[in-house]
């Protein structure tokens, strides 16, 4: 059978008409997402702490002609998430895609591990995807259909000596996900985690050169990932091909853990 498919027409579809909202989305991987998220068609409400970083994005977004809507948030505090959610409901009347993206690392060994860090990163992290996952629950079970993409990390899947406070974040995350999943399922929404492996970002970039060297060993495909690569899974997640899917967590790490 000779089957030929446009491909670019195919993605600019993907998500047309839907509404996305994207945390952290002021650099690296968030900005990725919202970017193929716009490509892929998507009304996205960029949102991260600092309204002139994050509006940057959006403005390079809406200069190339997609609908692209910057807000200052900080997602670890619960009013700024109500205001987010409200303002996008307003602007748009619906919320169809909610990626959880904002994180920090506070990283220290457990024993010299200050308590105000480790709640932190809980705070964030953890607590931060909870405020916005309960807050879109509503409007998504009005609507019968939603789709929560959870940002968590390999760190949550292994451990990692140095990183206790975010590896227990990000696996909270991946619980998070697991019990939401069951919660809201019948109500026709999905809700998956990503795990990604190292990814080029300012994030990463603070690890010293040797380090990076030695971790390239553990990857077998020898590279390490890039913004794309985990925008790339957001986007099939958030799209109709991934509609049987749900309480998942998708690891985008080179074959990192296995
Ligand atoms: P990054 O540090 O480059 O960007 C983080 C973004 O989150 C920024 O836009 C920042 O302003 C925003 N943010 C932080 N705290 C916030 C808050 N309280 N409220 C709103 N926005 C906030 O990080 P990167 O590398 O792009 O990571 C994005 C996500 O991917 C994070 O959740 C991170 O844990 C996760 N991840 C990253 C990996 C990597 O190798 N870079 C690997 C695995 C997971």
């Amino acid at each position: 059978m000779d089957v030929t498919i446009d491909q670019s027409v195919f993605r600019e579809n993907l998500l047309n008409g839907k509404t996305a909202i994207v945390t952290g989305a002021s650099r690296g991987i968030g900005a990725a997402i919202a970017q193929k998220l716009c490509e892929a068609g998507a009304n996205v409400v960029l949102c991260s702490r600092s309204a002139d970083a994050v509006g940057q994005i959006a403005d390079m977004l809406q200069d190339t002609g997609y609908t692209a809507l910057s807000m200052a948030a900080d997602i670890s505090e619960k009013a700024d998430v109500e205001t987010l959610i409200e303002k996008t409901i307003s602007q748009f009347s619906q919320i169809d895609i909610l990626v959880n993206n904002a994180g920090i690392t506070r990283d220290m060994l457990l024993m010299r591990l200050k308590d105000e860090d480790w709640d932190a990163v809980l705070q964030t992290n953890l607590t931060g995807t909870m405020y916005c996952t309960r807050a879109v629950l509503r409007p998504m079970i009005r609507q019968k259909s939603g789709r929560i993409i959870n940002i968590s990390s390999v760190i949550g899947l292994m451990g990692n000596a140095g990183q206790a406070s975010y590896a227990a974040a990000k696996a909270g995350i991946i619980g998070l996900t697991k019990a939401t999943a069951k919660e809201v399922g019948a109500r026709g929404i999905t809700v998956n985690a990503i795990a990604p492996g190292f990814i080029t970002t300012d994030m990463t970039a603070q690890i010293p050169e040797q380090s990076q060297q030695q971790l390239l060993e553990l990857i077998p495909l020898r590279a390490f990932g890039h913004p794309e690569d985990v925008a790339d899974a957001v986007c099939f997640l958030a799209s109709d091909a991934a509609r049987y899917i749900t309480g998942q967590t998708l690891q985008v790490d080179g074959g990192m853990v296995m």
